[in-house]
């Protein structure tokens, strides 16, 4: 197969090198937004112009790229472009709060940047009905489909009539948002920033894909890349669904109520009930069944299965959401007296208010226009997607059911996109060996799908850290800091098999600073919180 890029002329590439990107301070309305989680650097924001369509030769329409940074604190190496993760999540938000960690990780002497990739916020969003009430219920449409006998069905049809609608309504900016054309800003952004010309890159989750994609079309300009929560990236393009993602889900589930007897009840207050982690984590998911049935009032909300599937969901991402689980099942099972809004205020870092109902709508359908056009399968009926639903519901009872939905759709995806990386992702070799990294427990990107994107990148290797969650930046480890550090800065890789220990046990109130603080970092990098 031919790689599309070659098909490109290179003054489309070379136009836009002579942008500059001018950094100044943050207007009002993303001050509000990224201060919230202050770093010990200021934050600068800017904007860079690229062309909308990279595929087009003679279009001159352009497209603004939101850009934020956070500046190196010691004298700056180069920067490093981040990440973290979706597809179709507000990315220079996401990194604000992500930054603090990722300064003394990469030994502060990294600038580190953030843009919102095409089709996420205001970056060439894509649209799919006009009437905000439409598109609300597109949303609230996309519910798990093991949440009775009849959604499946409903959700098969929910997508038809969504691809539709994005393909009459949004086709103009949803035929240009593929991880293809993020890859050419990538590159965009590396000309305007006039340094070595090489990109740095530190992807998370679907950050991984999108290395994987940048680096198969551009492997001469990559200086250091590395893949964190690594996705299986042949999967994700060639495959019904991803299912791979979920093979160690169900596993990472059944560790929080090991984990939470082993704490013992002064740290997991579920562990007070002198239950084995086996009938604790039965009585998780019967809640779950009732909840089907009947659904519990918790203030104002009507805490039904949807929710109670999706608490358990944000448990896998991090260790620190294990207590909003375990208090849902002590409370509402057990019948502890206690109040979730108690529980919710006491954890660090869940602000639920945040996410606006609009907010969530977005990045849906974002996710949409950028996942189903990468994707290049399609199914032409429910019945021949149903062994798809089997095979996803057989890999893991928690995940199982909540991407169907969002598969579902993307089968039946009509946009055609201007660009899809179409070509190999096997032999890449890049200037430094990439670093993959994989939590021995991750239960949304196993360690294997690592091994696996690993083998087509020549001289790299998998670091894996021995705890629970997304990514390295959920398992606070002095082993990796040193690890990651001495990868970007010296671009040293660990031996191959080294495994890092974690120094943060699970329903501890310990966290990054005082990792940091144990291995010497500046006092001065340290995010208090
Ligand atoms: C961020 O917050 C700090 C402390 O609250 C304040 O001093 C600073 O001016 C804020 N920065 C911006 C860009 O709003
Ligand atoms: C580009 O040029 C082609 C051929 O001349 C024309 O058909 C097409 O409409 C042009 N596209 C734009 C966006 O101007
Ligand atoms: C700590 O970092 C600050 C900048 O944030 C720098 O001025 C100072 O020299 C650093 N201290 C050491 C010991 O490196
Ligand atoms: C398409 O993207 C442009 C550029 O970001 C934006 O101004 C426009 O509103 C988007 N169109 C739709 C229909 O959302
Ligand atoms: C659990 O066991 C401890 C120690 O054996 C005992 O003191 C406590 O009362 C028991 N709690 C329950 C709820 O049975
Ligand atoms: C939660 O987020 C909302 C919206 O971003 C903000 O107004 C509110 O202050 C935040 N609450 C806390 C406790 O951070
Ligand atoms: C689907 O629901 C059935 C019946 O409630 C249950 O036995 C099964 O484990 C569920 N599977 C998934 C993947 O949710
Ligand atoms: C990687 O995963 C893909 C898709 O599941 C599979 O076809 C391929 O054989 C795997 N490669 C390796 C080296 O494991
Ligand atoms: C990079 O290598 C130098 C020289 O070997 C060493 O002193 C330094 O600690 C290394 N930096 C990191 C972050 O590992």
């Amino acid at each position: 197969m031919v790689s599309f890029r070659t098909l490109l002329p290179t003054f489309v590439l070379l136009a836009f090198a002579e942008c500059k990107i001018n950094w100044g301070g943050c207007n009002q309305l993303q001050a509000l937004q990224f201060n919230s989680s202050t770093i010990p650097v200021p934050f600068q924001c800017g904007t860079l112009d690229v062309p909308l369509d990279y595929s087009s030769q003679n279009s001159s329409e352009k497209l603004t790229l939101e850009l934020l940074k956070a500046p190196a604190p010691l004298e700056s190496k180069g920067s490093i472009l981040v990440n973290t993760g979706g597809p179709g999540l507000p990315n220079r938000q996401d990194f604000s709060t992500l930054a603090r960690n990722l300064i003394p990780l990469t030994g502060g002497q990294y600038d580190l940047i953030a843009f919102d990739s095409r089709g996420t916020v205001n970056t060439a969003p894509l649209t799919c009905y006009e009437d905000p009430i439409q598109e609300i219920k597109s949303f609230l449409g996309q519910k798990p489909s093991n949440k009775s006998d009849v959604a499946v069905g409903e959700l098969w049809t929910r997508g038809t009539v969504d691809a539709e609608a994005c393909f009459e309504a949004g086709s103009k900016n949803g035929s240009v948002m593929t991880t293809a054309f993020v890859a050419r800003d990538l590159v965009s952004v590396v000309d305007a920033l006039e340094e070595d010309g090489l990109l740095r890159y530190w992807g998370f989750s679907y950050g991984t894909i999108l290395g994987a994609t940048v680096a198969a079309m551009f492997p001469e300009r990559i200086d250091k890349i590395i893949f964190d929560a690594v996705q299986n990236v042949h999967e994700y393009y060639h495959a019904q669904a991803n299912f791979e993602e979920w093979e160690l889900s169900d596993t990472l589930f059944s560790a929080i109520f090991s984990e939470c007897v082993k704490a013992g009840p002064e740290l997991c207050a579920l562990a007070a009930h002198n239950e084995t982690a086996e009938e604790l984590e039965a009585a998780a998911y019967e809640l779950l069944e009732i909840s089907k049935y009947q659904p519990f009032p918790v203030g104002q909300l009507v805490v039904d299965y949807a929710a109670v599937k999706s608490t358990y969901a944000q448990s896998l991402y991090t260790q620190r959401a294990w207590p909003l689980t375990t208090a849902l099942v002590d409370v509402l099972f057990y019948g502890t007296e206690s109040s979730i809004e108690e529980v919710l205020s006491g954890l660090p870092h869940i602000n639920i208010t945040g996410l606006t109902l609009p907010g969530l709508a977005a990045t849906d359908i974002a996710l949409a226009g950028i996942y189903c056009s990468d994707n290049q399968v399609r199914t032409e009926s429910f019945d021949e997607f149903v062994p798809a639903i089997d095979k996803l519901y057989s890999l893991s009872q928690i995940m199982g059911d909540l991407g169907v939905s969002s598969y579902m759709r993307c089968q039946q995806w009509k946009i055609k996109p201007k660009e899809t990386y179409r070509g190999s992702l096997e032999h890449v070799q890049i200037k430094n060996p990439p670093l993959f990294i994989g939590n021995t427990l991750d239960g949304h990107t196993p360690l294997k799908s690592a091994y696996n994107v690993s083998a087509s990148f020549e001289g790299s290797v998998v670091l894996e850290i021995d705890g629970y969650g997304h990514g390295s930046t959920a398992v606070p480890s002095e082993c990796s800091l040193k690890a990651i550090s001495a990868y970007w800065v010296n671009g040293t890789l660990p031996e191959p098999g080294t495994r890092c220990a974690r120094d943060v046990e699970p329903y501890t109130n310990d966290w990054w600073p005082e990792v940091f603080k144990a291995a010497g970092v500046n006092e001065t990098w340290i995010h208090k919180g």
